[in-house]
């Protein structure tokens, strides 16, 4: 069966409720050039490692972490749309996008949405925004337009004064876009719910050198010095993109999927996690890009499916994204109406899974170089970072640290 090899989504809930006060005035920045997709980028991925950073830092020894960086640049980007003053301008500087205004923001993401749209015949990346409104709460026409028009936003109506039905019928639209991996994502809404900004990333792909499932064993998996598991560990002898960073104590080797997107895995010597962590950052990942070269090697990864939920509040607080969540936040771009950032949620899931029948095949061609192949395992915690290529965006990104963990 040639079926899902890898397979990683998320979604991210922003719900704006009621606010108390209100004051503060809108502002925005002007900035002279061209907004292209590929200008998000290198603010995306500082954007992605500093929230990494921050989630790391904040989760218990041993958590797994994974989220989707573009996934939640595009919700905040979307709700920046509706904000001004000094909401705007943290949600802004936080972003990374402190040169741009707000109207070459979204034309840049419309482009992005538009280029990877181009859906290739053996990847599946969906990229989506969605708003569940309130009934009867008319927002500002022109936030309603820019959302559909800059963030192809699909929007529907829910009854929060029903708050288990309003979760329910939120619940089915976040699952049917996920095809039914992301589930019961809200519970507990409030009654006071003006509106939900949903965004959702899926992504399915095949890897181009798929393993061969007869060559997975029970293997030993080293989660800490003193905490091992078993589990199934796939096995590919092959040519892959491979670096070895000496100076930086980590191993890095990439697995291409079909079309435009490939997995980095970024493998720390032993005990250098922490260290590797802390130096982290857009320029470590693109040196390794530029560095890689095709080894040949045995490659042993582990089959897993993880799920993360990430705390995004504190860490959006921590970045400097304060003002959306209290009561004088501006979102007087969204409404009259004084409205706050009352939750921002975000879970994603990872599966990684082997592949068919025709992979034998390919498995067994390469077999017959004579050369003896370096082993690269990946049996102790890993970083791993799901890239696409043509737009230079981090779908996902986390950390491993015991791939049986729920
Ligand atoms: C700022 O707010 C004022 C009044 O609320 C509005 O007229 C103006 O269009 C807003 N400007 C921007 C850039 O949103
Ligand atoms: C945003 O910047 C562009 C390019 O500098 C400019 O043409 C446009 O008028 C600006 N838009 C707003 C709303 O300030
Ligand atoms: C999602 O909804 C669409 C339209 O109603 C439907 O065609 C599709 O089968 C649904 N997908 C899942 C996974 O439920
Ligand atoms: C370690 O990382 C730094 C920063 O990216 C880089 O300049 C250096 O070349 C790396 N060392 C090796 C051996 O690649």
């Amino acid at each position: 069966m040639r079926g899902i090899f890898a397979s990683a989504l998320s979604s991210l809930l922003l719900a704006a409720a009621w606010a108390d006060h209100h004051h503060g005035s809108n502002v925005s920045h002007s900035h002279e050039g061209e907004m292209s997709c590929h200008k998000l980028s290198a603010p995306n991925a500082d954007f992605a490692f500093t929230l990494y950073k921050s989630l790391s830092a904040n989760s218990a020894a041993g958590k797994n972490i994974f989220f989707s960086p573009l996934g939640i640049s595009t919700a905040l980007s979307m709700l920046s749309t509706g904000a001004g003053g000094e909401t705007h301008s943290q949600l802004f500087s936080s972003l990374g996008y402190g040169t741009f205004n707000q109207t070459q923001v979204n034309e840049a993401y419309e482009h992005l949405f538009h280029m990877m749209g181009h859906s290739q015949e053996h990847q599946r990346l969906d990229v989506g925004n969605a708003m569940a409104l309130r009934s009867g709460f008319s927002p500002l026409e022109k936030f309603l337009k820019d959302v559909k028009h800059y963030y192809s936003a699909e929007i529907f109506n829910v009854d929060f004064t029903n708050p288990t039905d309003a979760a329910a019928e939120i619940n089915r639209f976040i699952a049917n876009k996920t095809q039914d991996k992301i589930n019961n994502m809200v519970k507990d809404l409030d009654t006071e719910m003006a509106m939900v900004l949903i965004n959702f990333v899926y992504f399915k792909g095949q890897w181009k050198k798929p393993f061969n499932g007869d060559m997975t064993r029970k293997m030993n998996f080293h989660v800490d010095k003193t905490t091992k598991v078993q589990v199934d560990m796939m096995m590919r002898t092959g040519y892959y993109n491979t670096y070895w960073d000496l100076d930086n104590h980590t191993t890095v080797i990439m697995l291409p999927y079909e079309g435009n997107t490939h997995m980095m895995i970024v493998l720390p010597n032993d005990g250098k996690m922490k260290e590797v962590e802390d130096y982290i950052n857009k320029d470590y990942v693109k040196h390794w890009h530029d560095s890689v070269s095709m080894k040949y090697v045995n490659l042993f990864l582990p089959k897993f499916s993880i799920t993360a939920d990430a705390p995004l509040e504190n860490s959006l607080k921590e970045m400097g994204i304060t003002n959306a969540f209290a009561d004088n936040a501006d979102f007087s771009g969204m409404s009259d109406v004084k409205l706050k950032v009352s939750k921002a949620s975000h879970k994603a899931v990872l599966s990684v899974n082997e592949m068919g029948t025709e992979a034998a095949a390919t498995s067994i061609i390469e077999m017959i170089f004579m050369s003896k192949p370096r082993s690269v395992s990946i049996d102790r915690p890993f970083l791993v970072f799901i890239l696409e290529d043509f737009t230079g965006s981090i779908l996902f990104m986390g950390k491993i640290t015991n791939p049986l963990a729920m």
